[in-house]
């Protein structure tokens, strides 16, 4: 995708005043404002309705500026030279002189931080003199954006800019590792953690729902289209909508394909766009055929349990 520069300048003079604009990143579009500023932080809970017991992402371009807010250590930078700009967020020890807003991380002394790939968001990241705060761009327990139709679709005209970055490629959020002590891993996402495993030669804990107490919007429901959802289905009728992984002789109406060729990364990207088709039809539930518990389909299994909690 070309860049369009003077959507670049807008976004660049918004963020210096303070206010907030979704940005395109590579997992989910990201609703951002100046980390720094209690202001464009203060907004960005508020236009998402999200507790502010839950901290947000940082967004970082160069490890320059990470410098002024974390404490880094081996497995991070080990970490990061494999695998940023990407789908990973590390958290790390906050500094006691950091200008990081305490909007941000609530009065944690730890602080989650990203670089991410898309090249509109490493633009953008390279024309501030400050990091950006950027949740995923939903009302928060709703389904995260994968482009701008999408954050419209959450928010109509209450944000100030959508900056247009195309389609998400990966389409579900980062994949996010504690290296404050032993690393965890705190949610399964955009980067599949056997590639993290294997790079270690160790099998990295997952600290999944109840043990998890490090990520308070892991616990209940999040991801919801807002009807409820069945998993490992084989039949439906028609009035709920069918999520399917396999290619069928008969397709129906209410079919909707994550994919037709098998390829669970293909199924992840596809997720979200699908649920939020899904959403704005007027089914009463979705039913979702059996998913292979692996790869990506461990990330898109545990998304729809997420979603499917009552
Ligand atoms: O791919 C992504 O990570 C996207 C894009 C926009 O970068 N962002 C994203 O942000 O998914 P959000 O706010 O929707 O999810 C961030 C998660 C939350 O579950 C939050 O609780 C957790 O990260 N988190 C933030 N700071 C943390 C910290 N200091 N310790 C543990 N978890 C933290
Ligand atoms: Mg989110």
């Amino acid at each position: 995708m070309k860049y369009n520069l003077s959507n670049i300048k807008k976004s660049i003079n918004l963020l210096n005043k303070d206010e907030c604009i979704a940005i395109p990143t590579e997992t989910v579009y990201g609703l951002a404002g100046n980390a720094y500023s209690d202001r464009a932080t203060f907004q960005i809970f508020k236009l998402k309705k999200r507790p502010n017991k839950n901290p947000l992402i940082v967004h970082y371009s160069s490890l320059d500026m990470l410098a002024n807010d974390c404490e880094t250590n081996d497995i991070f930078y080990k970490l990061y030279r494999k695998f940023s700009p990407g789908p990973i967020t590390f958290i790390l020890k906050l500094k006691n002189e950091s200008k990081i807003s305490k909007n941000v991380t609530n009065k944690k002394k730890t602080l989650a931080i990203r670089f991410p790939s898309h090249p509109l968001a490493k633009k953008l990241l390279n024309s501030l003199n400050f990091p950006l705060a950027a949740p995923s761009a939903n009302i928060s327990t709703r389904i995260s954006p994968v482009s701008k139709d999408d954050v419209l679709d959450e928010f109509g005209g209450k944000i100030k800019f959508i900056l247009d970055g195309g389609r998400s490629k990966i389409g579900l959020e980062s994949t996010i590792i504690d290296l404050v002590g032993k690393p965890k891993i705190l949610r399964l996402g955009g980067l599949d953690r056997k590639k993290i495993n294997k790079f270690f030669k160790i099998n990295i804990k997952y600290f999944h729902k109840s043990n998890n107490m490090r990520v308070p919007g892991q616990s209940k429901l999040h991801y919801s289209p807002g009807i409820p959802i069945k998993l490992n289905v084989t039949k439906t009728n028609q009035n709920e909508a069918f999520i399917l992984i396999k290619k069928r002789k008969k397709t129906l109406k209410n079919y909707y394909y994550l994919t037709k060729t098998k390829n669970l990364k293909q199924a992840a990207k596809n997720l979200y766009k699908t649920l939020r088709k899904i959403k704005n039809k007027n089914y009463k539930s979705i039913s979702v055929e059996k998913i292979p518990n692996n790869g990506f389909g461990e990330v898109i299994n545990e998304r729809l349990k997420r979603a499917s909690i009552k």
